[in-house]
């Protein structure tokens, strides 16, 4: 009870104000498209069915649709325009017999939520109507369709704006529609049967020579059925995207809106006006995000954890207790307990393990570095197993590339290996060994063994004197070589 039969998203339009070589519904804001938006809250009303109609750009759109959500169908909208003939086409991809309620939304809505499409369902079905539009009243309402009530209150018909004026100018029974502050936000639950019949019904003789699906609010008045309205508060739930200035406003406040959820459950956000957080993040109670913090995509933040301040996190696995600071990851794991940062660049394959180490100007990739083992300082790690306990002293460098291709450098446990140690791949280090500064391993060292390969130091005496003469590096050779006296200074 009081789920729809089915969604139709509607997102053929061109969203030519956008300006861009990408299809409106394709901009993202908060992680996903904004057509990603419309589809996750069409599915959280739990419809039978599910649909979107496309057309402008169609492949990409259709394309993006089966990856956000395989179940919906893609229906076509064929050369004649308008949002009427879109819902048409969009019943044409569901069963032909479907009854009960279909809503209808627009993919260029992000801020819908799919509470407030249950809300509409549940006010449709009560109310017995055979339309019920999602309304709300805008201080300035230029462009909107206007809603026009009777006495009662009932919805008798949308104007659309470009009509409104021409009513005005004929001085027609509607001429005050232009003043009317209640708007149509696009989103109606239907009748299904009325739906169907009376998009047959609906011609294209308006100012702008489409089909409109408003036209079918005035259809099933005539035809004696009940049209009402729900009136919502959340203004931002039915303002749409039309241009990047509007794209922007809106992202801001999804930011806002997800940012008070996760600090409403635990989470310390020290600064949300420089925090931005995905739809799709979670994090866990007791975290803290400093100021200049991006989480993004499917990020997960455990409990108890910091991250930031200047951080940016795409698709990363944070355990709980761990601390993440000045740092920019992708793809990566970091273990419970782990440090990393600052100024670490963790990319892709990147599995740091629990209470593990990636210290300050550490650059890690396709690297798995085991419990307890550190990178502390100034390396590169790539291509890498290391085990666990191990210490990688500081600026090390895991020579992954040959020039063609790239190879593995696996590192074994309780290791303890020396500052500037270059890891010529392929090559491994056994467990419990070890390597002197400034080793280049080339070939394998056995477990518990000592790689040194430095040729034996050679002091040339004098050199600066005798190669860099008059220099302030001779001078200082000299100063600092000079016999000692016995005197002091002289008086
Ligand atoms: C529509 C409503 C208007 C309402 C406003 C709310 C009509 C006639 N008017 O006007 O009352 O106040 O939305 O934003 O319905 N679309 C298609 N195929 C088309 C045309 C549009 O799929 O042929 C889709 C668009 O991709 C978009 C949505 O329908 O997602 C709305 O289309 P748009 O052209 O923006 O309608 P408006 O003129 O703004
Ligand atoms: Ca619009």
């Amino acid at each position: 009870m009081s789920t729809p039969a089915a969604v139709i998203v509607l997102a053929a339009g061109e969203g030519t104000r956008m300006k861009s070589a990408t299809p409106k519904v394709l901009h993202r804001i908060g992680g996903r498209s904004l057509v990603g938006h419309a589809l996750y809250a069409a599915r959280q009303a739990e419809p039978q069915h599910l649909a979107v109609v496309v057309r402008h750009q169609r492949e990409l759109v259709a394309a993006h649709v089966a990856e956000c959500d395989p179940g919906a169908a893609i229906a076509d909208q064929d050369e004649v325009k308008g949002t009427g003939r879109a819902c048409e086409c969009g019943l044409d991809a569901l069963p032909a017999d479907l009854t009960g309620t279909v809503l209808v939304t627009m993919g260029d809505v992000p801020l819908l939520s799919g509470e407030t499409l249950a809300e509409l369902t549940r006010h449709h079905e009560q109310t017995g109507a055979a339309v019920t539009v999602i309304t709300a009243e805008l201080p300035d309402p230029t462009g909107y369709g206007r809603i026009l009530r009777d006495e009662a209150g009932d919805v008798v018909r949308i104007m659309e704006h470009k009509d409104a004026l021409a009513e005005r100018e004929a001085g027609g029974p509607w001429a005050h529609a232009l003043d009317v502050a209640e708007i149509n936000s696009g989103i109606y639950a239907f009748d299904a049967a009325l739906l169907r019949r009376a998009l047959r019904e609906v011609g294209t003789d308006n100012a702008q020579g489409e089909k409109y699906l408003t036209d079918v609010l005035g259809i099933a008045r005539r035809a004696g059925l009940r049209v009402t309205a729900h009136l919502i508060d959340d203004l931002w739930q039915t303002e749409g995207v039309n241009d990047r200035v509007q794209l922007a406003r809106l992202g801001a406040e999804l930011n806002r809106r997800v940012i008070e959820g996760h600090m409403r459950a635990g989470v310390t956000v020290v600064d949300p006006a420089t925090t931005w957080v995905d739809a799709d993040v979670s994090i866990g109670q007791d975290t803290v995000v400093r100021p200049g913090t991006q989480l993004l995509g499917a990020t997960s933040v455990g409990s108890d954890v910091t991250v930031g301040p200047d951080t940016t996190l795409t698709d990363v696995e944070v355990g709980d207790g761990a601390s993440v600071v000045r740092t920019q990851g992708e793809l990566a794991v970091i273990g419970a307990g782990a440090t990393v940062g600052p100024f670490a660049y963790l990319r892709p394959g990147t599995v740091l393990g629990v209470e593990g180490k990636i210290g300050g100007f550490v650059e890690t990739k396709n690297a798995t570095i085991g419990d307890h083992a550190k990178v502390p300082h100034l390396s590169y790690v790539g291509d890498a197993t290391i085990g666990e306990h191990t210490n990688i002293g500081a600026a090390s460098v895991f020579v992954n590339y040959d020039g063609v291709d790239k190879h593995h450098t696996t590192i074994g446990s309780h290791c303890r290996m020396g500052s500037d140690t270059m890891y010529v791949a392929p090559v491994t280090v056994g467990d419990g060994a070890g390597s002197g500064a400034g080793t280049v391993i080339r070939r394998d060292v056995p477990p518990g063994a000592m790689a040194i390969n430095v040729a034996p130091q050679r002091n040339i005496e004098g050199w600066a004197v005798s190669k860099r003469p008059g220099t302030p590096q001779a001078e200082a050779a000299a100063r600092a070589t000079a016999p000692q006296t016995q005197e002091g200074p002289q008086a």
